[in-house]
């Protein structure tokens, strides 16, 4: 699929904050004089929310920390037995500031969050960042989510740039990677989102560069989430892994 966007909005009440959206983006705002045929991908502002629209990917993708598949998890109260909780090394009542250096659609960031971490996220993806960040606002405001976005901060840019900028008692206790996972060759088995999070994101070239990055600056450890039959990344082996039922967690000591 090719990687053509431009924003649009559901009303003309939102066309100002469409085009402000599009001015920071550096994308094109959709007006009729517009070729919509070359465009394939849309983020469509609307009072309620920012949705991605994808024709080949039926249903719009939008951020929502409230309801949905989160908001499950969140109701169901997942406890610190679950297998990211004890990858990050949640015990008792410790909390560890974790960074999660490829926050993506900041699912893992906000089940850390409900957790009682706090979380900073770093998403390289100016689009995906625009989503992830109108998801957070929206649940801010939200009373049964609010104390929990109170714990995640996002930031816009490249994860390893600001690794390097950071004084050694500024390092994270916890790293948290998520990159994506290798090309598979039947893609009708990856996940809607994912497909789209690949497309936007790019080829994760730089993981092997985020990996040793993030093991010169976690405190405690560096968690990697892979494919649970998949190999680990290239470089030191894990000192441990936690396996859930498609995932698994690569734990680095570092201290
Ligand atoms: C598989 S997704 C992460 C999904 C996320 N864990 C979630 O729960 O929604 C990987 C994300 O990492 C981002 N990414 C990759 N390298 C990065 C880097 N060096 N800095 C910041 N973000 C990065 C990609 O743009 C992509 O959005």
């Amino acid at each position: 699929m090719q990687l053509n966007v431009g924003i649009t909005c559901d009303s003309p009440r939102q066309l100002n904050a469409a085009r402000q959206l599009a001015c920071r983006l550096g994308l094109p705002l959709l007006t009729p004089s517009v070729n919509l045929d070359r465009l394939t991908i849309t983020l469509v502002l609307s009072a309620q929310r920012l949705e991605l629209h994808h024709p080949e990917l039926g249903a719009p993708l939008f951020v929502d920390f409230v309801r949905g598949a989160m908001g499950y998890r969140r109701r169901q109260g997942e406890g610190r037995k679950q297998p990211l909780a004890r990858a990050i090394g949640l015990k008792g009542n410790t909390c560890p500031h974790v960074l999660d250096a490829t926050a993506g659609l900041g699912r893992d960031a906000f089940v850390l969050a409900m957790l009682g971490c706090p979380v900073r996220l770093i998403e390289q993806s100016p689009i995906i960042g625009a989503l992830l960040e109108d998801g957070l606002a929206r649940a801010r405001k939200t009373p049964e989510t609010a104390s929990i976005i109170a714990h995640m901060t996002l930031m816009q840019g490249n994860a390893v740039d600001w690794m390097r900028t950071l004084n050694t008692q500024d390092f994270p206790e916890v790293i948290y990677l998520d990159p994506m996972y290798p090309e598979r060759t039947k893609s009708a088995l990856v996940k809607r989102e994912m497909r789209l999070l690949r497309i936007l994101a790019g080829k994760d070239e730089n993981a092997s560069l985020l990996f040793e990055t993030a093991l010169r600056c976690a405190r405690r450890r560096v968690v990697v989430k892979r494919p649970r039959p998949g190999t680990p990344l290239a470089g030191p082996k894990p000192d441990f892994s936690i396996e859930s039922k498609i995932t698994r967690f690569d734990v680095y000591l570092t201290r």
